[in-house]
């Protein structure tokens, strides 16, 4: 009897760890970068600096999205991409005017995507790093050997963390990681560091490790 609820328990147990693990849903910045590469990346550039292949086609030339936007409120920056409401020229909005070379994307993105483009907007302009590789390569190899130390949001908080009782390095505070460049991030990942963080050296590649620094980067915003 006592067996069988045991039994019950583990299952049960077994069966909400391993939701947990799948139904990981990405930060806001991670969205916002797949968003941004699919409708923004074209005139704006990948970094946001504004030489998107498209640029150069364009009357007015794309802004250099990582400075201009650190001024704009979360409400303006939804007009100007939305469109709507992006002309009204009163009070506090009269920075609001924004030539018709940036698209008006009306209501492509939900609430919720408007949200996370916002989050990678904000990303590129604080961030003291650039995306080195491909955080959507970076997001798989992180649930695969990261997360268990690191966390899901990468908060130092992972399931390992408490039966042993170590400190991973937290990726979702900035100040952490902005100390860090892209290479030395790169290095103390391939040679590990103290007692616990592995060397991940001949596990990984070189390219790997890459994607996984972008990937933890966009896990602060
Ligand atoms: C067809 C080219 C094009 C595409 C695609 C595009 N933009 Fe723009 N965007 C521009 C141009 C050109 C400007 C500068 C307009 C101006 O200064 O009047 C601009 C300006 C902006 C600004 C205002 C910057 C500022 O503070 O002055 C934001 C924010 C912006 N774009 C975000 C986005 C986002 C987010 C996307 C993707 C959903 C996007 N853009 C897609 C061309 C584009
Ligand atoms: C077994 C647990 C564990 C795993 C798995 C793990 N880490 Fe760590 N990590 C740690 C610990 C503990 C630290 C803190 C080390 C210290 O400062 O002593 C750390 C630190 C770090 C640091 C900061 C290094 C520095 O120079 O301060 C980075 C970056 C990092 N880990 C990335 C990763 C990545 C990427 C992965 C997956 C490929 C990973 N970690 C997997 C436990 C782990």
């Amino acid at each position: 009897m006592m067996n069988k609820k045991i039994i019950a328990l583990l299952i049960l147990f077994g069966f909400q760890s391993a939701a947990f693990c799948v139904s990981a849903e990405p930060t806001q910045a991670y969205e916002g970068r797949r968003l941004f590469v699919s409708y923004c990346q074209l005139c704006h550039g990948l970094d946001g600096k504004g030489a998107g292949p498209l640029a150069k086609r364009l009357k007015i030339s794309p802004a250099d999205l990582t400075t201009t936007i650190r001024a704009r409120s979360d409400t303006v920056l939804k007009k100007i991409i939305t469109g709507v409401g992006r002309q009204t020229i009163t009070g506090r909005d009269r920075h609001n005017i924004i030539s018709d070379s940036m698209p008006e994307w009306k209501d492509i993105f939900s609430d919720k995507q408007l949200d996370s483009l916002i989050a990678y907007l904000r990303f590129l302009s604080s961030s003291k790093h650039g995306l080195m590789g491909d955080p959507v390569d970076g997001l798989k190899l992180y649930q695969q050997y990261c997360q268990v130390c690191h966390g899901e949001y990468g908060e130092g908080d992972g399931i390992m963390t408490s039966l042993v009782g170590m400190l991973p390095m937290d990726h979702s505070n900035p100040n952490e990681t902005n100390r860090f460049s892209n290479d030395e991030l790169v290095v103390s990942i391939l040679n590990g560091q103290g007692k616990y963080m592995p060397a991940w050296e001949g596990i990984l590649s070189r390219s790997e490790v890459e994607a996984l620094v972008s990937y933890i980067r966009l896990l602060s915003h």
